[in-house]
C-alpha cells in the first residue's frame, strides 16, 4: 500500500531529533531542561475548582464553536486587550492554537491562485505547523528568512511578483518564536497593505502576545481595524497555553470575518474535536481574569532581566520583545547544543531544528534556542552555565 508523497521530506519533529543528538551521552552535571516551549509557572487557582464544579459537564457533548458564555468572554477580553470589538458569530474555541493553525489553512486555502498552485508563505525559522498544513492542502510552503538582517520578521515584501501572485495564505507570528521579535504596527500594517494588493489572507499567530517586556505587542485584529481593512483577510490565533501557563488545557480561539469564520466552523463541526465543556468553563475563568498573567509577566520579567545581565557582552545578544526564548548566536547550533550538554548538563535546542534550508542557507544553523521556563534560580543557573561554557 502506498503513503502520501507530501509528506516523506518532513524532517523529524524537533524533540525526538534532539533526544538523538544528546541522549547517547551522559550530562556534565545535573540535567537543566532549556528546550521545550512548555510554560512551568503555577496555573491559576482557580482551575481546580471550577473543574470540579462543572465534572456532569463530562457526560454531554460540547458545543463545537465554544459556549455563548466563553465566546461573550473572549470577546470582553479582546475588546480590553485590543479596543475592538469583536462579535461571537466571528470567534471559535480551539484545542489550542496548534489545531487551529492547521485546520484554518485546510478550511481557507484554495486549490488554485490565479490558475495555479497556491503559495502559503511562514517565517524561517518557524513553528512546524505552519508547514505541514500547507503540504497537507496541497500549496507550496515559501520559507521567508526572518534573521538579524530582517528584525528577525520575515519580509514579505521582498518576494518575486510572480511568488506574490500565488500566495493564498501568509502565516506571521509575534511575539515570535523562536527569535522574540514583536511585529509593529507599522509592520503588520504594510503586510496586510501586501495581503490587499496580492488577494491574500494573512493568519496571525499571537498565542505569545500577553508575555512581553515594555509594552504589549501590537495585534492584528487591532491594525486591521484601524486601517479598515476587510476582515476576510485576517485571522488571529490566541491561547491559554502561554498566557494562564496552561498548556495541558488545550484552549485557544480563533478570530475572523465572518466568511472565514462559516468555514472554519462548517469544516470543524464535521472533522473538529471540541473543548469538553468542563474546560471550556475553566476557559472562561481563565480569560475574565488579568490577575494571574501579570504575576506570570512578572517573573518572565525578572528571568529577562537576569538574562541581560548574565549575557550582556555575548556578541549578538539580543534582548527579546516578547515570548519567553532566548535565540543565541553559535558557530553550529547542533554542536553548541552537545557541547552543552555534554559540559554542563544544560539542555537547549539547536535553531536549526525550527528552520528549513532554502538554496544552501539553513538560517537556524547558527543559532540554539532557549527557553526561560524553569523558576527564575533555576533559569539564572543555567544561563550562567551556557555563557561560561559556549561564551567565555
Ligand atoms: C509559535 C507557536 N504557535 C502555536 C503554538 C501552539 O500552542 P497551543 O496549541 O498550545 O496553543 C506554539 C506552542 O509551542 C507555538 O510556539
Amino acid at each position: 500500500m502506498a503513503f502520501p508523497e507530501r509528506f516523506s521530506n518532513l524532517p523529524d519533529y524537533a524533540f525526538p531529533r534532539l533526544r538523538k543528538l544528546l541522549d547517547a551521552y551522559a550530562p556534565g552535571g545535573e540535567p537543566i531542561a532549556m528546550t521545550i516551549g512548555e510554560p512551568r509557572h503555577a496555573m491559576p487557582d482557580f482551575v481546580g475548582p471550577i473543574l470540579a464544579a462543572n465534572l456532569s459537564g463530562f457526560g454531554v457533548y460540547p458545543p463545537n464553536e465554544g459556549t455563548p458564555e466563553l465566546l461573550a468572554t473572549i470577546s470582553g477580553w479582546i475588546a480590553r486587550r485590543y479596543d475592538v470589538t469583536v462579535a461571537e458569530d466571528r470567534l471559535m474555541a480551539l484545542n489550542g492554537t496548534r489545531e487551529g493553525l492547521f485546520n484554518a489553512c485546510i478550511a481557507l486555502c484554495p486549490e488554485t491562485k490565479n490558475g495555479r498552485k497556491p503559495v502559503v508563505l511562514m517565517p524561517n525559522p518557524f513553528y512546524q505547523v505552519y508547514a505541514v498544513a500547507a503540504l497537507t492542502v496541497g500549496a507550496e510552503p515559501v520559507y521567508v528568512p526572518a534573521t538579524a538582517a530582517t528584525g528577525f520578521l520575515p519580509d514579505y515584501a521582498s518576494l518575486p511578483k510572480d511568488v506574490l501572485d500565488r500566495v493564498a495564505l501568509a502565516y506571521i507570528c509575534s511575539p515570535a518564536n523562536p527569535q522574540g521579535a514583536v511585529a509593529s504596527a507599522d509592520y503588520l500594517a504594510d503586510l496586510l497593505a501586501l495581503a490587499e494588493k496580492h488577494d491574500f489572507r494573512v493568519l496571525a499567530d499571537e498565542c505569545y502576545s500577553e508575555i512581553w517586556r515594555d509594552a504589549p505587542p501590537p495585534g492584528l485584529l487591532q491594525v486591521a481595524a484601524g486601517q479598515g481593512a476587510d476582515p476576510e483577510r485576517v485571522l488571529v490565533f490566541h491561547s491559554l497555553s502561554k498566557r494562564s501557563n496552561l498548556p495541558g488545557l488545550r484552549s485557544g480561539f480563533v478570530a475572523g470575518g465572518p466568511q472565514c469564520m462559516a468555514r472554519i466552523r462548517q469544516l470543524r463541526s464535521f472533522a473538529g474535536a471540541p473543548l469538553p465543556l468542563p474546560l471550556q468553563r475553566v476557559a472562561e475563568a481563565a480569560w475574565a481574569d488579568e490577575d494571574h498573567v501579570k504575576a506570570s509577566r512578572a517573573l518572565y520579567h525578572r528571568k529577562f532581566s537576569d538574562a541581560d545581565r548574565i549575557l550582556s557582552g555575548v556578541q549578538g545578544y539580543q534582548p527579546p520583545g516578547g515570548g519567553f526564548f532566548l535565540w543565541l548566536p553559535v558557530e553550529d547550533g547542533e554542536a553548541a547544543a552537545l557541547k552543552l550538554w555534554r559540559e554542563t548538563g544544560v539542555r537547549v535546542l539547536p535553531g536549526a531544528y525550527l528552520s528549513r534550508e532554502v538554496g544552501g542557507e539553513n538560517p537556524g544553523k547558527g543559532y540554539i534556542r532557549v527557553a526561560l521556563v524553569a523558576t527564575p534560580e533555576e533559569t539564572q543557573r543555567g544561563l550562567t552555565l551556557l555563557r561560561d561554557c559556549l561564551y567565555r
